[in-house]
Formats: structure tokens, C-alpha cells, sequence
């Protein structure tokens, strides 16, 4: 059988995405996760990865003068791994062209918007804002255009009567909980087809 395609995933918060992410990557998937990485030292998501036996790292961006140094620690960390490919999850550090470059078609990010829509921060409330009927989440490959890459995946949840950034956010990140682990395992097998998930056809998953 072929070597497992090894993943490094980099949060900053709860880490939600990445322990569906971890979960998935079992029997016969063809990755498996080899570091998470939090730029954040208290991020909550560290304490799950370890408690799901996968090894974490550190890496600080306030302990780093300049973002250049940061990026190559980054870099340290994630080669010294053996990572194949990044999977940002929650990852709240803009990383730089060059650092990009460097993991260009290697590296992907999950968004909480129907991209083009809403790149950057804030995505919930401008959906309500701009009075959209849909919502959802987005996989793209990185690339060093904020949130432009090319889109790998989609799942589509309907904008409720009465809803608030926060209840938006709470079903999207439901669909993020889908999406991200199926798109992942798509492209660990060779295939970047995008997908689209439609959160009708959810069966509780
Ligand atoms: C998720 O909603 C993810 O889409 C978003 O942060 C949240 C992380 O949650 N990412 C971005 O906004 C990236 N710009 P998690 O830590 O529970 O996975």
C-alpha cells in the first residue's frame, strides 16, 4: 500500500474542524495526521489533539520580530514533521506569498462563506447584512490571495427567519464538520474535483 499522505493542521481556537478532520483519518483513508500546530499557546484545540494521541506544536507569532520569522519557524516545524500537506483549520495568522509559495498546492483552508462571498472576517453578519437567502462554508486551496484559491468544496445551509451571525454560525460550522473531512479525503486520493454539499441531504451527519 502506498505511504499515508501526512497532514499537518494549524488552528488558533477550539479546533473543531480539526478534530472531525483527525477523526476521519482511519482505516483505509489515505492520510493521516502527523501535527497540529496552534499559533495560539492556549488555543483549546491543543488539549483535543493530544487527548486524540496526535502531536502538537507551538508556534508562537508574538515570540517572532517580524512575520518573516514566524513563517520560518512555521516552516521548521511543519518540514521537521514530514508534513505533505496543511490542512488550516481555524487558523487565524494571514500567511505571506512566500511562505504560500513554499506549500503552494499542498495547503488548504476551510472559510465560513460561499467564496467569492465574503473573504476576510466577519462572513455571518455580512451575509445577513447583504440579505442573502444562503449561506455556507468553502475548502480552497491556498493560494497567496486572501481566501481566493481554487475552490475544492462547498457546502450550502438556507438563512433563517430571525437569524443571528451566531446561529448562522452554529449551522455552518456544522456543514464545516461535513465538508472539510470529504474534501480532505478527495484530495489525499489525487482528486480536487470540486464538491458541493447540500445541507438538506444532511441524515444528522
Ligand atoms: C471555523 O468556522 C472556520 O471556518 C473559521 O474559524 C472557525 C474555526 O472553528 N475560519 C476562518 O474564519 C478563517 N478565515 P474551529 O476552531 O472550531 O474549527
Amino acid at each position: 500500500m502506498a505511504e499515508p499522505v501526512r497532514v499537518a493542521i494549524l488552528i488558533s481556537g477550539s479546533g473543531s474542524n480539526m478534530v472531525r478532520l483527525v477523526e476521519s483519518m482511519t482505516g483505509d483513508h489515505p492520510a493521516r495526521p502527523v501535527l497540529v500546530l496552534s499559533n495560539v499557546p492556549d488555543a483549546g484545540g491543543l488539549a483535543r489533539a493530544r487527548a486524540l494521541g496526535v502531536p502538537t506544536a507551538v508556534v508562537d507569532h508574538r515570540a517572532y520580530p517580524d512575520r518573516a520569522a514566524f513563517e520560518a519557524a512555521l516552516h521548521d516545524r511543519l518540514a521537521s514533521a514530514r508534513a505533505d500537506l496543511i490542512c488550516l483549520a481555524g487558523f487565524m495568522r494571514v500567511l505571506t506569498a512566500p511562505f504560500v509559495a513554499r506549500w503552494q498546492g499542498r495547503m488548504l483552508n476551510i472559510h465560513p462563506s460561499l467564496l467569492p462571498k465574503y473573504r476576510g472576517l466577519d462572513t455571518h453578519a455580512r451575509a445577513l447584512a447583504a440579505g442573502d437567502a444562503e449561506a455556507g462554508c468553502s475548502v480552497h486551496e491556498v493560494t497567496p490571495d486572501l481566501d481566493a484559491g481554487p475552490v475544492l468544496g462547498q457546502a450550502r445551509v438556507p438563512v433563517l427567519p430571525g437569524d443571528t451571525p451566531e446561529s448562522l454560525a452554529r449551522r455552518v460550522l456544522e456543514q464545516e464538520h461535513r465538508l472539510y473531512p470529504e474534501v480532505l479525503r478527495r484530495v489525499a486520493a489525487g482528486d480536487r474535483r470540486a464538491v458541493t454539499i447540500d445541507a438538506g441531504q444532511s441524515g444528522g451527519g
